[in-house]
């Protein structure tokens, strides 16, 4: 049976409870990151000593989504910092095959995000270097904001060329995704799903993750 993976994205969680919040999402895949510079994004977020923090303090896999610039200098500590995965924008980096090489020799999954304005031609020439592409679905920078169904497009052509050359590749898509259009996503050819609002503002992040993982698996057929 095909696989889905739910990572709730901290953004969302109380900042100052952030320990507690991380016990509410333990039926997760994996713990979504967000990093902003307040240069690459209008939004400024945590660093390298919380994904270190938080390596060290819970088990879920990191899934370290960076929004900051210089991305080419900085991805690589992030993999050092125990991330499972570590995602560099492919706006932000001069070379982005050579980051994802660094990132993979460091231990972690290389993987590439799309900005909204970015087409997927540009992955034409790199996208084997990655183990996941992350197609954004809301301009990057805040959560709560609207899922974006013309992004799906791109979703569903990244998901024709991985059948077409037959590619273990992850495809993953954050922002404004919830319980009623994951479905879309899921049926685009996602299959890894990043929600920060929908989790945590529930009043039960726990069945939240498992209404969404359900339904994204319902819409395939
Ligand atoms: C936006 C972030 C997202 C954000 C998603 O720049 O990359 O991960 O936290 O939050 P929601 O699910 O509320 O859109
Ligand atoms: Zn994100």
């Amino acid at each position: 049976m095909k696989r889905f993976w739910v990572a709730p994205s901290i953004l969302s969680a109380d900042p100052l409870n952030l320990a507690a919040e991380l016990d509410r999402i333990s039926a997760a895949d994996a713990v979504h990151v967000d990093i902003m510079d307040n240069h690459f994004v209008p939004n400024l977020t945590w660093g390298l000593p919380t994904v270190e923090a938080l390596a060290r303090s819970q088990k879920l896999p990191l899934d370290v989504h960076l929004m900051i610039s210089d991305q080419d200098r900085l991805a690589p500590a992030y993999a050092e910092a125990g991330s499972e995965s570590v995602t560099v924008h492919f706006e932000a980096c001069q070379d982005p095959v050579k980051v994802a090489r660094e990132i993979r020799r460091l231990g972690a999954r290389p993987a590439i995000a799309l900005k909204p304005s970015t087409p997927v031609s540009v992955l034409d020439q790199i996208l084997t270097e990655f183990d996941m592409v992350l197609v954004m679905t809301v301009e990057p920078g805040f959560g709560g904001q609207s899922f974006m169904p013309e992004m799906l497009a791109k979703v569903r052509q990244i998901r024709s060329r991985l059948a077409r050359e037959n590619l273990d590749i992850r495809l993953q898509v954050d922002g404004g995704v919830k319980a009623d259009n994951i479905a879309l996503a899921a049926e685009a050819g996602a299959d890894f799903f990043v929600a920060g609002s929908a989790v945590f503002g529930s009043d039960s992040p726990g069945l939240e993750i498992s209404r969404l993982r359900e339904a994204a698996r319902a819409h395939i057929h």
